[in-house]
């Protein structure tokens, strides 16, 4: 099976490369996927999927159905969205719209997602149960995959697949974790409160600039003492605004930030760990808070068993050579982590990266993709569904 699967993916390979380049000359943001998911569902409508649009906004839902229709359904997501950066690449193929761009390699995913259903719409016996392909909006913001799961996408479905691309791994290579891959990301806004008042005249104010430098301060310090050093979490504050003129005593000053953490006990005591520190330094100065804490995605947790089918896939596919174990978790964000609250779930990581030159990050504006990647990406997750359902029917 494993090398009719990779000689179907051979012989599409150039219109992989094609749709990709098509996918990345044709970005658009999160929430307005509108032409990306109408050429997703002309694909997958044109090799018999059977093709739902506007699902979760601007996503795609296509499905190949199986040889038995009582099984649980397995899901392969990709997202599709880009980002708001303006291409400085010399690529023929580089982005044709003004400030927008497939800087995180959503382009990539959706053409694997494509590309994985192109290859398994031709076996010539259908796999046992239903493979569901989600093809999702607005990752970027973290709003898509709540829009897909609101309108039912992961009714029936046992299992779920994704993946995303990493640049600092060589291309054509896959990466596996097992655990947590991403973190939970929270947002913060705080609000110091004081009282106005003449610059030179400091004891008759309460300076709300001064109250919220203490307030970060003793956040920053507080994480080193009172946090288990070997649950690791970072709390950021990347916007601060307050005060209206050099002599004038602040009554305001707004700070927005963000909260990465990896274990659920650490996550859940992020709240009132942050009101009490806020509180204690206010308080002794007479100033107000108001704290506005917003649960953004969960940490992704891949499922044991699914990482095992995705490995030995992987390995047996491409040799040990070219499957590297990711021993480190990363303190970004993926809202994938929000299906896997409706089912088990797997993401893979798929190496980008060029050997003879340098690499960027994700979501720099010369990001660019090694391409042998994608055929690599598309045998492996084709090859994983067909594993996971020879798994499911043994
Ligand atoms: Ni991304």
């Amino acid at each position: 099976m494993l090398s009719h699967i990779k000689e179907i993916a051979e012989n599409i390979a150039p219109r992989l490369i094609e749709i990709r380049r098509h996918l990345h000359s044709h970005p658009e943001l999160s929430g307005q996927e509108y032409q990306t998911a109408a050429y997703v569902a002309g694909v997958t409508s044109s090799y018999g999927l059977h093709v739902q649009e506007l699902v979760g906004k601007t996503g795609v839902v296509a499905e190949l159905p199986g040889a038995q229709t009582n099984l649980p359904i397995l899901a392969i997501r990709t997202d599709m969205d880009a980002l708001p950066i303006a291409e400085c690449t010399e690529l023929e193929y580089a982005s044709h719209q003004p400030g927008i761009m497939h800087a995180c390699g959503h382009d990539v995913h959706t053409t694997v997602g494509l590309g994985a259903a192109m290859v398994l719409a031709q076996l010539e016996k259908p796999l046992s149960g239903t493979t569901r392909f989600l093809f999702q909006p607005a990752e970027e913001t973290a709003q898509g995959a709540r829009w897909m799961i609101k309108d039912g996408v992961m009714q029936d479905v046992g299992a779920i697949l994704g993946l995303h691309v990493l640049p600092t791994i060589p291309g054509s290579s896959v990466g596996i974790r097992y655990g947590a891959l991403t973190a939970a990301a929270d947002d913060l806004e705080i609000i110091i409160l004081g009282e106005s008042g003449h610059g030179a005249r400091p004891h008759e104010a309460i300076d709300a600039i001064w109250i919220a430098a203490q307030v970060i301060t003793t956040l920053q310090q507080s994480i080193s003492r009172t946090h288990n050093p070997l649950r690791p979490m970072v709390l950021t504050i990347g916007q601060i605004s307050g005060g209206r003129a050099p002599n004038v005593i602040a009554d305001r000053v707004k700070l927005i930030g963000t909260v990465r953490s990896l274990h659920p006990e650490t996550s859940e005591a992020l709240p009132n760990w942050i009101e009490r520190i806020v509180a204690s330094v206010c308080q002794p100065h007479n100033a107000k808070y108001e704290l506005i804490y917003r649960r953004g995605t969960p940490t992704l947790q891949n499922d044991p068993s699914l990482t095992q089918i995705v490995e030995l896939a992987a390995t047996e596919a491409w040799g040990r050579d070219r499957v590297q174990l990711i021993h480190e978790p990363s303190l970004g964000a993926e809202d994938f982590s929000l299906y896997l609250e409706h089912a088990p779930g797997m993401m893979f990581r798929l190496g980008i990266g060029f050997q003879d030159r340098p690499n960027y990050p994700l979501h720099h504006p010369q990001f660019e993709v090694n391409e042998a990647a994608i055929v690599t990406g598309v045998v492996t997750m084709a090859y994983a569904a067909w594993c996971y359902w020879r798994q499911v029917i043994s």
